[in-house]
């Protein structure tokens, strides 16, 4: 297959692609670099510098695709607070102006990485799709803002489209930015120097923590399998682990001597998310491979960083 992958220069988007492009598929990247590194994507894959904001780039890059993934986007939380206007321009326009030259040039099919930020505080856990959103940053409406658009106007124009809601992803290569680094790198680099490992609140809020591989997995089969267009899939571990819990099996797997702070002051987020993976792993096959211990030690060993 010819496939777009957006935002394929990112942590997730450039494992997304090198592993298609390994399974033979001809992959194009379209990414602005704004947060992406060229140097994660491997020589078969095909790149090209630009925005999904840059109308005609992309009706010259989908001639004769037959899958786009969509995971060109601002992420981080914090950062949406300060510019919510960017995050609605970038995540919910880019998303609209892809929809629209996917239409324009007759490509098929659809799959667009959406976040389990969209749940916000739910009474409920683990979320299943039907709980209603309650998204409490732009990032989080952003994201809620362009399922909505892929979904709706891809039932109307034919755009078979499916949305993964993606809860916390980690592994290798994933992106550090000084300041809003996210928790698993952030313990990890913190486990592996000579400071201390800094928890944000009592520790007892929770995360579904989900390695790379089972994502792109996830990935490549909401793109390949038939029948799914107009559906959510919640992508994750199935299971929740508090921040405590997190940083003891971090400074047991880094055999690291560092103690650990409480920083009351700083960002917790949401009291609890745990994915309820069923729906996934009825209609998609979906089921996660790697646990926690074994994701955070293959990070460990495969990224120079730590
Ligand atoms: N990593 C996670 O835990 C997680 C969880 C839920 C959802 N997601 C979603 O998965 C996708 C990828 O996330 P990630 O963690 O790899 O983040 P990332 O920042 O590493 O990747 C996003 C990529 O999009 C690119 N980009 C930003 N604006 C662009 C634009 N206007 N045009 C083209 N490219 C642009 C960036 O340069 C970057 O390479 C995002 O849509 C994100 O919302 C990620």
């Amino acid at each position: 297959m010819r496939i777009l992958v957006t935002g394929g220069a990112g942590f997730l988007g450039s494992a997304l692609a090198n592993t298609l492009a390994q399974q033979g598929h001809e992959v194009l990247v379209v990414d602005d670099l704004s947060a992406g590194d060229l140097t994660r994507l491997h020589k078969q894959v095909l790149f090209h510098r630009g925005s999904v904001l840059d109308r005609p780039k992309l009706w010259t890059l989908l001639h004769g695709v037959e899958c786009v993934y969509h995971l060109a986007a601002r992420v981080l939380v914090a950062e949406s607070i300060l510019y919510p206007y960017d995050y609605n321009k970038v995540n919910v326009g880019g998303t609209v102006m892809l929809l629209e030259a996917m239409r324009d040039l007759g490509i098929p099919r659809l799959v667009i990485a959406s976040s389990g930020a969209i749940y916000g505080e739910q009474n409920e856990q683990p979320i299943s799709e039907a709980a209603p959103p309650n998204p409490r940053s732009p990032y989080a409406v952003s994201k809620l803002a362009a399922e909505y658009y892929a979904q709706t106007i891809g039932a109307i124009w034919g755009i078979a489209t499916t949305t993964l809601r993606i809860f916390n992803v980690y592994g290798p290569g994933q992106s550090l930015p000084p300041s809003h680094p996210p928790v698993v790198p952030r313990f990890l680099q913190q486990a592996s120097g000579d400071g201390s490992v800094v928890i944000f609140g009592d520790g007892t809020q929770t995360r579904d923590f989900v390695y790379l591989d089972d994502v792109v997995t996830a990935l490549i089969t909401a793109g390949t399998t038939d029948g799914i267009g107009g559906q959510t899939f919640n992508i994750g571990s199935g299971r929740d682990t508090s921040i405590n819990q997190l940083s003891k099996i971090i400074l047991a797997i880094t055999k690291s001597e560092s103690n650990i702070i409480y920083n009351a002051a700083g960002s917790v987020g949401v009291s609890r998310l745990q994915a309820n993976i069923t729906a996934a792993q009825k209609y998609l096959g979906y089921t996660p491979q790697v646990s926690l211990e074994s994701g955070l030690r293959q990070t460990l060993h495969a990224d120079a960083r730590f």
